[in-house]
């Protein structure tokens, strides 16, 4: 297999071509924090939280490391101060699904109006539900900040007894609070 070689955080890092930086940085023990992301899924890109700034071409950039693709000679930062003040604004906006991350960043609450961040719409309920169990009783439903999960009609007796997605739910309860 064809290999890259890039930099992570000043770190020479040799990954296979096609891979992504999250999972170069991953292999290397280099953690990016992360949460519509899962190794049975297929990259989504919902939540940003893996965001890293990457130097190409001379020009910085922000990009989801989920999504984008290692490439030969590539610079990246997985703790840069822009990357660390856009990770505290995602958690903030998405509390109280991201709990897990406050302490680690240090954000003691949000500034933004309780109640309307349950979800985070990472989705990873709806994705695992189509990927995985080829069911698709879960959709979003409704847009902006009324987007949420729901189930389809007709699955709620088959949803009560999987309860598999339910793990995957930063919030916990998000899903289970609608089946
Ligand atoms: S983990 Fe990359 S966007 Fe969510």
């Amino acid at each position: 297999m064809e290999h890259v070689t890039l930099e992570i955080n000043g770190k020479s890092v040799q990954a296979p071509k096609g891979a992504t930086i999250l999972q170069a940085a991953k292999a290397a023990g280099i953690k990016i924090p992360t949460l519509c992301s899962d190794d049975k899924l297929e990259p989504y890109g919902a939540c940003r939280m893996c965001m890293v700034e990457i130097v190409k071409h001379g020009r910085v950039r922000l990009v989801a490391s989920c999504l984008f693709p290692v490439e030969e000679g590539l610079s990246v930062q997985t703790d840069s101060e822009k990357v660390m003040r856009i990770r505290k604004m995602i958690i903030e906006l998405l509390w109280p699904a991201w709990q897990q991350y406050a302490d680690e960043y240090g954000v003691a609450k949000s500034r933004f109006q309780p109640g309307m961040t349950d979800c985070s719409l990472c989705g990873q309920c709806v994705r695992y539900c189509a990927e995985v169990k080829k069911e698709n009783a879960l959709y979003f439903k409704g847009r902006g900040i009324d987007r949420r999960p729901a189930l389809i009609d007709g699955f709620r007796d088959q949803c009560s007894q999987c309860r598999e997605c339910f793990g995957l739910c930063s919030g916990g309860w998000v899903v289970a609070s609608r089946v």
